[in-house]
């Protein structure tokens, strides 16, 4: 049985005051809430204060990038051990805002999927279409070759204990959420394409849904049978939103 798993991505917004106030808007609004595990990926910048503020509660801390590196002559870039020893505990790779604005590879998203795993941190690996992949029917095979780089380098069972996010990248920040039949589709394709590999591994999964997640879609979206959850943008950054989406799903 999977636990869903609903997280903020606050992105590049934030502020000391913002953090604060969100985080004590969730905890007053989620205190009762169980069968839902909850995260914010606030920037890293606020994570240490962040760490402090949800001391106590349910939700757990992630981050929105990580380096591949680990130490060393590296400027501005932050490295899993730091994020770990400031206490994260997911960490969003493969977002398609790296992969377009940072031009990430499928390569170096799977090496940083490696260097999570041997932090002993949670890949929260994004996947997703363009909207003219989607419109050229490359829905599927885009999403298999951005898991195929991690399944060929790391093999099958380095997806125990992880996440994948579908995020197709024309329903992100657009407020044109897929269909729950779409996402379900696409969900069911990524669930079977990692149990061609390993059934066990497959089943135990958490497969988010990210795209325009707001507290008017998310039950219908959380209704399908391959909907573990959500990666959730702009709907993140107010508590009440946010609140919503995550009692939706527990
Ligand atoms: O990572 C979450 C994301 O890209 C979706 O953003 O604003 O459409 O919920 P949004």
């Amino acid at each position: 049985m999977r636990h869903p798993l609903v997280m903020g991505n606050w992105k590049l917004n934030g502020s000391k005051h913002m953090t604060a106030d969100l985080i004590a808007g969730l905890r007053n609004a989620l205190s009762s809430v169980d069968g839902c595990d909850v995260a914010i990926a606030p920037p890293v910048m606020y994570l240490g204060q962040a760490h402090q503020d949800i001391a106590g509660s349910h939700i757990t801390l992630s981050a929105q990038n990580v380096d591949i590196n680990l130490n060393g002559a590296f400027t501005g870039e932050i490295s899993a051990e730091m994020l770990k020893d400031i206490g994260v505990r997911y960490v969003i790779i493969g977002h398609s805002e790296r992969r377009t604005y940072h031009k990430e590879s499928d390569e170096l998203v799977a090496k940083k999927f490696a260097v999570l795993k041997d932090a002993g941190l949670i890949p929260v690996l994004c996947i997703g279409e363009t909207e003219a992949e989607n419109e050229a029917g490359k829905t599927k095979e885009v999403c298999s070759r951005q898991i195929d780089a991690v399944l060929n380098t790391l093999g099958v069972e380095a997806f125990n204990n992880t996440v994948i996010a579908y995020e197709p990248v024309w329903a992100i920040g657009t407020g044109k959420s897929a269909t729950p039949a779409q996402a379900q589709a696409v969900h069911k394709f990524i669930r079977d394409h990692i149990a061609k590999k390993n059934a066990a591994v497959a089943q135990q999964l958490i497969l988010q849904y990210g795209g325009s997640v707001n507290d008017k879609n998310a039950s219908e979206l959380f209704a399908q049978p391959d909907i573990d959850g959500a990666l959730v943008g702009g709907a993140s950054l107010k508590a009440d939103a946010f609140s919503a989406i995550v009692k939706a799903a527990a």
